[in-house]
């Protein structure tokens, strides 16, 4: 009926009916209130006013063949595509790749940084989030997204059903720093539950100015390597710099929205970067369409993919 009503409705498959909402989704405290009212599952399902799509819109287009990335300029020949010390990078693990974020000095940021935020939650995480660089709050504790818009995304991640906690195996690691107490709560979350948060850039620009092409470009290795390890099933990409850098693209936002997209085969949903929705609280419909898009997506393939052999019975 919702539905029919021209209302976008999402709810976690298999979780139950989904339970009707309000137009303000993305509201942190509504999205609070929802996770904690839950479902019997004990996840949120969010109502918005965004006019209902075509189901035909999710349909997956097949991974081009060979689903290589498309060829970056390189930046120079130290630092570039295919160079000793892109090649390097795509060949560490979690522990070493982290270190060598913190370590780095490829750009001008190591200067000013206080730290290199590298990212977190859980390393089996099948969503991963991608925003554009550290601020000031996250250059002071080294978390990505903590400040203002980290909490709408956790509003975000809570309306979906998702947590970006990291798992009881990642426990004595960065990655699954709160593991523990998102375990304490219950039963932990498998991993179609889990995000990963990640940003294109590791170090905070000063001023939070936009992030410099050439920056974008030394620490994209760094993020390539993420993906790689992580193998997520799918990438939310938020806000401009994430979407046209992981597409190679120069379209707006707004032209990349509204479709599934592919990274290295995997799909790719574009979406407002949070801080621009706390700027701009009008397009958080178009925000909440954008996760139902995900979300749907990530159903789809759940429907049509064997069981995971990792999933509990
Ligand atoms: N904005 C981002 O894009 N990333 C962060 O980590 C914080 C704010």
């Amino acid at each position: 009926m919702l539905a029919a009503m021209g209302l976008r409705v999402w709810s976690p498959a298999g979780l139950g009916e989904p339970a009707p909402r309000p137009a303000a989704a993305l509201d942190a405290s509504e999205a609070a209130a929802a996770a904690a009212a839950g479902t019997a599952a004990g996840t949120a399902a969010i109502v918005a006013t965004a006019p209902a799509e075509s189901a035909s819109r999710v349909a997956m287009p097949a991974p081009p063949a060979g689903a290589a990335l498309p060829a970056h300029p390189p930046v120079t020949a130290e630092y570039g595509a295919g160079s000793a010390r892109s090649a390097r990078i795509a060949t560490l693990d979690w522990p070493d790749l982290r270190r060598a974020a913190a370590d780095c000095r490829a750009c001008g940021l190591c200067d000013t940084r206080r730290q290199a935020v590298f990212g977190s939650g859980s390393t089996q995480a099948h969503w991963l989030v991608v925003g554009e660089a550290p601020g000031a709050d996250e250059d002071a504790s080294g978390e990505p997204f903590v400040g203002a818009a980290g909490q709408l995304l956790d509003a975000m991640l809570r309306a979906l059903g998702l947590s970006r906690a990291g798992e009881a195996s990642d426990a004595g690691t960065e990655e699954g720093a709160v593991a523990a107490s998102d375990a304490a709560d219950g039963e932990p979350l498998p991993p179609q539950r889990r995000a990963y948060i990640a940003n294109t850039l590791k170090c905070r620009p000063p001023g939070n100015r936009n992030p410099a092409p050439e920056e974008m470009a030394r620490c994209e290795p760094f993020l390539q390597r993420q993906i790689e390890l992580l193998r997520p099933r799918l990438i939310l990409a938020m806000g401009r710099f994430a979407a046209q850098s992981l597409l190679r693209s120069t379209e707006p936002l707004g032209k990349l929205r509204g479709r599934v997209h592919r990274y290295q085969g995997l799909p790719l949903v574009v979406t407002y970067h949070p801080a621009y929705l706390l700027r701009s609280p009008a397009e958080k419909a178009k925000a909440w369409d954008d996760l139902c898009l995900a979300a749907e997506t990530m159903d789809a393939m759940q429907a049509t993919q064997a069981p995971d052999a990792t999933a509990p019975a």
